[in-house]
């Protein structure tokens, strides 16, 4: 059986690790600064077992020893926005654990692929392969599948299709920046661009860019995790199971569009090695600029980033300025079975 770490058992975290357990592929391991969240959560979801006929091992605490040979390491550690906070605060406290839980989930499972969530994704994703010194293959983000998904569902809801049927792509950073390609969506085929007025996609790509704010502004308290935990599994089946689907996620391009040294949402089959590749597409000169913005505009944020990381904390769980006191009693992950 395959095994996953999950690092961060938030609200993304769980949702992640709910679709693992129902696909039954791995045995997930729930892992949280926090550890009686992440004990709690992986009792709970055990406790589906038998309700939802699945028999996946899961377990949980804030222990990383647990997380020992994992195949997948999936890392949604991190704060979201508080009131008063700069993004630049946000942008420093994300980077200094995110960095920090790369590394040591890194010393543990050296082989594994490393799949991110943290925001702001793109820049956080670079920050991990950095860490890892993991070849780029192996750090991949989680944004496209999901910003792709919106952009979908809104297609399906407007011409009342199954989104089964629907396809379209989102590439590019994520953020406001996001490049959303009208041209590549289509309904079985048939392209969207003979079944809805220009200025109702208009409206529909513009949703999409604004997604995440759409949910944040509902929920008033936390952000989108149903359709992000779901990407996630999404991704790990892929990899797991080497499908080698064709899934926009957040990838370091060596020269593929005219873009390196930067981590941002490109078309990539991913199979049983990650990224197996970047599949390129034509796009139009307005929409190849658009990825190059994007793509610019995350390598700013990202040399940000490196300015504002303070020097590495000396053990695995040093609990965070802003965290003081979650992380003084490591919580040992409680019965289960992962291996
Ligand atoms: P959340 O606040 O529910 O969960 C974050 C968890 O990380 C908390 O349980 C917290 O205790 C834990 N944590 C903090 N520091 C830690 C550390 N040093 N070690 C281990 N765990 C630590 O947040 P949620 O909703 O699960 O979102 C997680 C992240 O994913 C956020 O940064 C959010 O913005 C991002 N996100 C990204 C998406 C994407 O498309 N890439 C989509 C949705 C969310
Ligand atoms: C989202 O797009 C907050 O990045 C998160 O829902």
């Amino acid at each position: 059986m395959f095994k996953i770490s999950i690092f961060g058992a938030g609200f993304v975290g769980a949702a992640a690790a709910q679709n693992l357990a129902l696909s039954q592929i791995a045995n997930v391991v729930l892992i949280d600064i926090d550890g009686g969240v992440a004990a709690g959560k992986s009792l709970d979801l055990r406790q589906t077992g038998p309700v939802l006929n699945h028999s996946a091992s899961l377990i949980g605490g804030s222990d990383y020893e647990a997380t020992r040979d994992s195949h997948i390491v999936v890392i949604t550690a991190g704060i979201a926005r508080k009131p008063g906070m700069s993004r630049e605060d946000l942008l420093r406290i994300n980077s200094t654990i995110v960095s920090s839980v790369a590394r040591e989930a890194y010393k543990l499972s050296p082989n594994a692929i490393f799949i991110v969530v943290t925001n702001p994704l793109d820049v956080m994703t670079s920050l991990v392969q950095m860490e890892t010194g993991l070849p780029s293959n192996q750090v991949i983000g989680m944004a496209g599948v999901l910003d792709s998904a919106r952009l979908e569902s809104f297609i399906a809801e407007f011409l009342q299709v199954s989104p089964l049927d629907v396809r379209a792509m989102v590439l590019g950073g994520h953020g406001d920046l996001m490049v959303p390609l009208p041209r590549h969506a289509s309904v079985k085929g048939v392209p969207v661009s003979e079944l809805i007025p220009a200025d109702e996609l208009n409206k529909m790509m513009q949703r999409t860019v604004n997604g995440g704010a759409e949910i944040v502004a509902l929920l008033k308290t936390g952000s989108a995790y149903f359709a992000p935990g779901a990407s996630v599994a999404a991704m790990v089946k892929s990899i797991l199971l080497d499908e080698r689907r064709l899934l926009p996620c957040s990838v370091k391009p060596h020269g593929e569009y005219g873009l390196s040294d930067v981590y941002v949402g490109l078309p990539c089959i991913i199979g049983k090695n990650g990224l197996e590749k970047i599949v390129q597409i034509e796009l139009t000169a307005e929409e190849q600029e658009a990825l190059r913005i994007s793509a610019e505009s995350i390598k700013t944020n990202t040399t940000q980033a490196l300015s504002l990381l303070k020097p590495p904390a000396p053990t695995t769980l040093a609990p965070t300025e802003e965290e003081p006191s979650k992380a003084a009693e490591p919580v040992k992950a409680d019965s289960g079975t992962a291996k």
